[in-house]
């Protein structure tokens, strides 16, 4: 029974429970609209609808997108609630959102408990309210606040909700004060489709549209979300619906909806796999080696997780460069009102600095975050063995290195994992745990309880220069210093790959991570680079001239002052000069073709991390690009994207490219066998 009812004397209760989230599927819609009509029957004075568990109603099931809707439809259930005699109230304890606050708004009362949340996200999903919420919102609590509401899909709690009007009060019993509701006043509440839609305002719209000009550029849902308010806002309730309704069925099968939908589920999949059986170590106190950025960021993420946290560092200077580190993070976080004071406090309680390693001797968890060089890690691996209990895992944050070399020093080499976090590491989400040859079971888990810990998306992927989503972005620099040194400049770049939806191009990224990160993994490579690859000089050129970026004042862009980017001719003519000297013909490209060259270089790329099994799945994939690297989440990652393109056509592009160069574009294997078959890449196994 996915909706239960019952009466005490004139007063229904009525009950979602549909676990875990009370998702608003066929049989809730049903039983609610079964619910009506008992009400009626029975001649109750109010019905109370409170969700079973932690979620009033988390919307409408998405799971169902994808097929025809059934009925009842949701718009005709909550015109039922609207429009009956029998007065409904919400008893919101838990999420109201989408659907979920639909409902909660189609009834006549909506009473909150503190901890609750009420919202209208289905833009997050790529669709916009299909159940009057583009309607009622308006009519409940303005123009200005439901295009905000509804164009950037962020949930109000329930003290702005009440600030808002759209709950009528906020008690800790929501259940229990409807029950105490004056029946004369509950009477007099005009039901919510009534109500008047608030005046046209031209400028309320026009700044809405601007807004997610900015925030969302190439997303659909939001705009059309704005339209569909602005087309309520002139015409009767029931004429709006149908065009909202519209709207909503068109989008749900669209491209972008089918995108973000797959983001969100891949990210609720994203577990440890069924086949670990072992027990993570206590996670307790956690030691962590180095403290530059990103030692402190993952020291700060472990604070915040409630864990204690010693960074390790090798002399007094560092100690004190580790408490400065940790104490910009927690002030920023108090600045942004992310933490109390209070908490900043115990936050600094739980952190230690030192170089002390016999202070750590309880951790059971050691993330060593510190110099890329295999000499120092190793040696810091011997001392963690060393003073760590036997049984503690020891996880390296390394972006490249060869994890395997690294266990291999130690007694025990299946106490090391790879753990590798993404800077600002408190903030990003993705945690790649990496798995290396003789990796037990215990460190997996112990990966995963970490990622959980932490709230992040755990990715496991196996050992390899760069893991999954280094490995792809060598590829996508790779494919970008191409088209510089044949023809582009790096700002058309950028501009290309902004227009495919990334924040940021791979060339200001790049100023801001610094070029010298990137010549040090070159420089490491040298000995085992492939003779027959061609190798692009302009990254190395301007290291030589110093230009590392935005901490240099200069890269591949100026930043005159330490403001915003300006183009630098010396950049662009370092590739004339290059390509002039390797005797290359330079090609006018065009956006579309930039673009086209460098997602196709991460798509090859990654079809071999699959085949190779570094990859488990192509979702994992999905969440490395779209978690670490900035692939557009409404593309649903790089992967779920290749399979927009299909396999065939990939591979027919592809072969038109290795005529070019046999070597940079040589077809990925696991590509073929795809394009053979007619098979997603979503669908495809690994040959190893
Ligand atoms: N449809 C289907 N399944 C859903 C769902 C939904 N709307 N919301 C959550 N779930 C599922 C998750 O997939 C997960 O399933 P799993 O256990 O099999 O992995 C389970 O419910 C629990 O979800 P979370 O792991 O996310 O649980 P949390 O407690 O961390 O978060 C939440 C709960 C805040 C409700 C979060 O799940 C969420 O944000 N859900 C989506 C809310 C949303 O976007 N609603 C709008 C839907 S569109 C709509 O309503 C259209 C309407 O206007 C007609």
């Amino acid at each position: 029974m996915s909706v239960t009812k019952r009466n005490e004397a004139d007063v229904g209760y009525v009950e979602i429970d549909n676990p875990p989230v009370n998702a608003i599927g066929q049989s809730v819609r049903q039983g609610l609209l079964d619910a009506v009509r008992w009400a009626e029957e029975l001649h109750l004075t109010r019905v109370i609808l409170s969700g079973k568990g932690r979620a009033f109603a988390a919307g409408a099931d998405a799971r169902e997108f994808d097929s025809a809707p059934l009925e009842p439809h949701l718009p005709d259930v909550l015109n039922a609630i609207d429009e009956s005699f029998v007065p409904w109230i919400a008893a919101i304890d838990g999420v109201a959102l989408g659907g979920g606050a639909e409902i909660a708004m189609a009834c006549r009362m909506r009473i909150m408990s503190p901890k609750s949340q009420i919202g209208m996200p289905e833009v997050t999903l790529g669709v916009i309210p299909g159940a009057g919420g583009t309607q009622r919102l308006p009519r409940l609590v303005g123009l200005a606040k439901a295009l905000d509401m509804i164009s950037l899909g962020k949930p109000l709690n329930a003290a702005d909700a009440l600030a808002a009007k759209l709950t009528h009060t906020v008690e800790d019993d929501p259940v229990e004060e409807a029950y105490m509701v004056n029946t004369e006043e509950l009477g007099c509440i005009v039901p919510t489709w009534e109500l008047p839609a608030p005046e046209h305002d031209k400028e309320l719209l026009a700044n809405a549209r601007a807004t997610i000009a900015k925030k969302s550029p190439n997303q659909i849902a939001p705009n059309r979300a704005i339209d569909v308010i602005e087309a309520g806002l002139s015409i009767p309730f029931h004429d709006a619906l149908p065009i909202e309704r519209a709207a909503f069925l068109e989008l749900k099968t669209g491209e972008q909806a089918r995108a973000l939908r797959h983001i969100f589920f891949a990210e609720r999949a994203a577990k440890m796999p069924e086949t670990i059986k072992a027990d993570p170590v206590a996670l307790d106190h956690i030691a962590v080696v180095g403290g530059g950025t990103m030692g402190a960021g993952i020291a700060y993420a472990l604070l915040n997780a409630g864990l204690r946290a010693t960074i390790l560092e090798t002399d007094e200077d560092g100690v004190a460069r580790a408490q400065t580190n940790v104490e910009k993070v927690i002030d920023a976080s108090l600045k942004r009102g992310l933490i109390s004071d209070a908490r900043a406090q115990d936050h600094r309680a739980r952190f230690n600095a030192t170089t002390d390693y016999t202070t750590v001797g309880d951790a059971m968890l050691a993330i060593e975050a510190a110099f890329e060089s295999m000499e120092v890690k190793k040696d810091v691996f011997a001392k963690l063995a060393m003073t760590l209990p036997k049984e503690a895992i020891l996880a390296t944050n390394t972006s490249y290195l060869d994890i395997n070399e690294l266990a291999a020093t130690l007694p025990d080499p299946s106490r090391v994992i790879g753990l590798h976090f993404f800077a600002p590491a408190h903030i990003m989400k993705l945690l790649e745990i990496v798995r290396g040859d003789k990796t037990s079971d215990a460190a997996i888990a112990t990966g995963f309880a970490l990622g959980k810990a932490l709230r992040k998306i755990p990715v496991l992927a196996g050992v390899c220069d760069g893991f999954i989503g280094n490995r792809i972005l060598a590829r996508y620099r790779e494919a970008a210093d191409t088209v510089f040194m044949d023809g582009s400049t790096p700002w058309e770049v950028d501009e290309a790959m902004e227009a495919f939806g990334y924040a940021m191009g791979p060339y200001e990224a790049q100023d801001l991570s610094g070029l010298d990160i990137a010549h040090a993994n070159r420089r490491r490579q040298d000995a085992t680079r492939d003779p027959n690859r061609r190798y692009i000089p302009i990254a190395d050129r301007m290291v030589e001239l110093g230009k590392l970026g935005r901490k240099t004042g200069a890269g591949w862009y100026r930043y005159p002052g330490g403001n915003g980017k300006v183009d630098d001719p010396i950049v662009a003519d370092l590739a004339i000069e290059e390509s002039h000297l390797a005797k290359r013909e330079r090609t006018d490209y065009s956006g579309e073709q930039i673009t086209e060259r460098l997602v196709l270089a991460m798509i090859n790329e990654a079809a071999d991390i699959l085949d190779e099994g570094i990859a488990h799945n192509a979702r994992d994939i999905d969440l490395v690009t779209v978690f670490g690297y900035g692939f557009p989440r409404w593309r649903g990652g790089l992967m779920h994207h290749a399979d927009t393109l299909s396999a065939k056509a990939i591979v027919a592009r592809l072969r038109e490219l290795s005529q070019e160069d046999a070597v940079a574009w040589k077809v990925s294997p696991l590509l073929e066998r795809c394009a053979e078959r007619g098979i997603n890449l979503a669908d495809a196994a690994p040959s190893k």
